[in-house]
């Protein structure tokens, strides 16, 4: 995807622990530091920048030399909780991201459905602790959603990554880390997501469709079933000989570049919300850049 160049204004002051927030058009807060940028699409910016080009000249400068050195040194490195259900190798791939020192941040729990799934005992192997959740019909196993968010506290998890894990995120979880969870979806949504489509389901829907592309979508969660905000998604052609299989295995590989990259940006504190509630991610090479 072509990173985009906008008009935003960021307010610094009001880093989060985890959200960054573009200014809204109204109300600004005492600081307001500016970012100059070109957008002939997202003009919904213009009537606000017009109305704040006074204030600009004086921040410019500072909001330009990069909000990423400054921060990155004050962030420190982000604790994440990966959520598993299968063979987890997504979470492999950002396991092993972290090893490199490609993300700034680490896997501090894992979080299956199953105890015994490929996942668990990958984490096990490497001593990162698992917690099962939900918990099972009979309490043998596994916590409740209101014990989840205590356990992920104790573990003082920054982050949620979804990597496979088939189950509904509790509300009560999603109240507790507001846009701060994500998930991967195996196709372009909102093109085939919801309830039912997982797996190789996704996959024959998509060559059954007669679709020319597909590819993985990263999305912050919500109470639904991948209706969450798009954050980042990877295109891959669809053959007209690919079987569900091929394709699944086509679009798995660009999943494991994609959240690496995503878990990265995550980690460096550089998403960027829109105004009107879209995510987006702020280059690292060039800060006036999104994508
Ligand atoms: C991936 O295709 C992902 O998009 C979906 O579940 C699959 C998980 O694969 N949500 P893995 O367990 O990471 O190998």
């Amino acid at each position: 995807m072509e990173a985009q160049t906008i008009n935003l204004h960021f307010f610094t002051a009001q880093y989060t622990k985890n959200a960054n927030f573009l200014a809204k058009p109204t109300g600004f807060p005492q600081s307001p530091n500016w970012v100059s940028l070109k957008s002939p699409n997202l003009s919904f910016f213009g009537s606000f920048l017009k109305k704040s080009l006074s204030l600009t000249s004086s921040c410019v400068v500072k909001a330009k030399m990069g909000i990423d050195d400054e921060l990155r040194q004050e962030i420190g490195r982000k604790k994440l909780a990966v959520f598993v259900s299968g063979g987890g190798s997504n979470f492999r791939a950002i396991y092993e991201a972290i090893l490199d020192g490609r993300i700034n941040g680490d896997i501090v729990v894992l979080v299956a459905s199953k105890t015994d799934c490929g996942g668990a005992s990958y984490a096990r192997d490497k001593g990162i602790p698992v917690i099962v959740f939900p918990e099972k019909k009979d309490g043998s196993e596994g916590l409740s959603p209101h014990n989840l968010v205590i356990a992920l506290r104790k573990y003082e998890v920054d982050y949620i990554l979804l990597a496979g894990y088939l189950k509904l995120i509790p509300a009560e979880l999603i109240r507790a880390y507001p846009r701060s969870i994500l998930n991967i979806h195996p196709s372009l949504l909102p093109a085939f997501g919801g309830k039912g489509y997982y797996g190789m389901k996704v996959h024959r829907a998509v060559i059954t469709s007669g679709a020319r592309y597909s590819g993985p979508t990263i999305h912050f969660v919500d109470e639904h079933y991948d209706t969450g905000r798009i954050l980042a998604q990877r295109v891959v052609p669809v053959l007209p000989t690919d079987t569900a299989d091929e394709l699944a295995a086509k679009v798995l590989q660009e999943e494991h570049h994609v959240y690496v990259e995503v878990a990265a940006v995550l980690c460096e504190e550089r998403i960027i919300w829109r105004e009107d509630g879209v995510p987006l991610i702020r280059s690292k090479e060039n800060p006036d850049n999104y994508s």
